[in-house]
């Protein structure tokens, strides 16, 4: 088999089998296949896209490019959420907990990442002593004992999409949905789900900005998923403003707890039960959204899903005290309130800025050696909708630095209040094909 003829069978608009797929994958990892010719094939899938069976495909031949995770010892079916990322999504804190409290097991490999805040883990550091370097066989025995434990990511996963990544990044062939959602799928099969609850963010703060962007590539990887044995269901849902209240890594772990006692904001509560349904079902502890979205609801009222969490952070290390005491989280030296110039209904919150503004704050990282600041943030106190007077509180700037001219001057960029009222849209689309 030759690379030239698989970029031109492609080029010309025709589908690349099983085998052509695969050697263009073992020969790019391996160094066979130069980035030139690898590129020129992205670009060519750029333009002529991809069916269903070269999609499936491609996902699989870049799982088993490097290791896959085995979570065979652990009972029960593993689910796994993902979410293509936003601006203070506290929504994997609250799950991993209220779900495992209904009895499905929570087996969560996460990452530190760049961005506006911290990853999941960066977030559960604010919690004193708890930790992810966990070995093999405990994760194994917390998740069967306790339903829900995190490890820190380990492992050589899927090498193909790292480098086919970092190509795409620097050859204009990120926007492809056959590509961005082979990525996505592929990272996710490596690290052991069963099946997948993808939650597919839209608006500014959002990797696709548009509605018919997203529901495309929801699309894409729902099928993905089922054509390769992976029940997969995916939610659109809205990040045209920040997700809750609080953006920032404690903030957003108070956040998380707040929620978990049943007090939190309505948006993340919704899109909690929403997610966390379809988990339910995926793991066969309901027959129907409806039913596991009562089971949700019970667990949050009777306490089990904070039991839940407060064992969590036990079994890894962690002051759990700090669920009743939230003052023993990091806490910032300033906190600085931002005032509305003008009365009148809050019509924009434009989240990819205020995540700007967090990170100006130190709450997240630029590059993989940047430290981050745990106790800063931002907590909205009006969202999209809201009623505000001119001199009241749109946020507090939580910072330890007094200066926050540059913060202030970016959240000026980031907010309109206006006089005729908008009502926002949380859950734009449930996908299950
Ligand atoms: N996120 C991914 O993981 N992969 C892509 O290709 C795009 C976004
Ligand atoms: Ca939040």
């Amino acid at each position: 088999m030759r690379m030239i003829d698989i970029i031109e069978k492609k080029r010309d608009g025709h589908a690349l089998t099983t085998e052509e797929i695969n050697f263009f994958i073992e020969g790019y990892v391996n160094g066979d296949i130069p980035d030139y010719q690898a590129s020129s094939l992205a670009m060519a899938i750029y333009f002529q896209d991809m069916n269903d069976d070269e999609r499936a495909a491609l996902t699989m031949a870049m799982v088993n490019s490097g290791d896959v995770i085995d979570l065979s010892a652990i009972n029960g079916i593993k689910v796994d959420k993902h979410s293509t990322g936003g601006v203070g999504d506290t929504t994997t804190l609250v799950l991993a907990p209220l779900v495992a409290a209904v009895g499905v097991p929570v087996a969560k490999m996460s990452g530190r990442g760049l961005g506006h805040t911290g990853g999941t883990i960066d977030k559960l550091e604010s919690i004193d002593g708890f930790h992810v370097e966990i070995e093999e066989d405990t994760f194994v025995k917390l998740v069967n004992d306790n339903k829900v434990a995190v490890v820190g990511q380990s492992g050589n996963l899927t090498p193909a999409d790292k480098k086919l990544y970092a190509l795409r990044d620097v050859t204009g062939t990120v926007n492809s949905i056959p590509l961005i959602a082979s990525s996505i799928m592929s990272k996710k099969i490596a690290a052991g789900a069963d099946a997948i609850v993808l939650d597919v963010k839209t608006g500014s703060g959002a990797f696709m900005k548009t509605l018919a962007d997203s529901e495309a590539l929801a699309h894409a990887m729902v099928r993905i998923g089922n054509n390769v044995g992976r029940k997969t269901m995916a939610i659109i849902s809205d990040m045209d403003q920040p997700l809750g209240r609080a953006i920032g890594n404690a903030l957003e772990l108070q956040e998380a707890i707040d929620t978990l006692k049943g007090k939190g904001p309505e948006d993340l509560t919704e899109l909690v039960l929403t997610l966390g349904s379809q988990m339910v079902v995926l793991a066969q502890q309901a027959e129907t959204l409806d039913e596991a979205r009562a089971k949700l609801q019970q667990a949050i009222q009777s306490g089990a899903a904070l039991d839940k969490f407060k064992q969590f952070i036990i079994n890894q290390g962690g002051d759990a005290t700090i669920v009743d005491h939230p003052e023993k989280l990091p806490q910032a030296t300033y906190q600085i309130e931002y005032q509305a110039q003008q009365s009148g209904y809050v019509t924009q919150l434009i989240s990819n800025n205020i995540g700007v503004a967090s990170m100006m704050l130190g709450a997240g990282r630029l590059t993989k050696e940047d430290d981050i600041d745990l106790a800063v943030g931002i907590v909205l106190n009006k969202k999209i909708g809201d009623k505000v007077e001119q001199g009241e509180s749109l946020l507090t700037i939580h910072s330890n630095r007094q200066n926050v001219d540059d913060v202030l001057q970016k959240l000026d960029e980031s907010i309109t209040i206006s006089n005729n009222n908008v009502s926002p849209t949380l859950i734009h689309k449930i996908i299950t094909d």
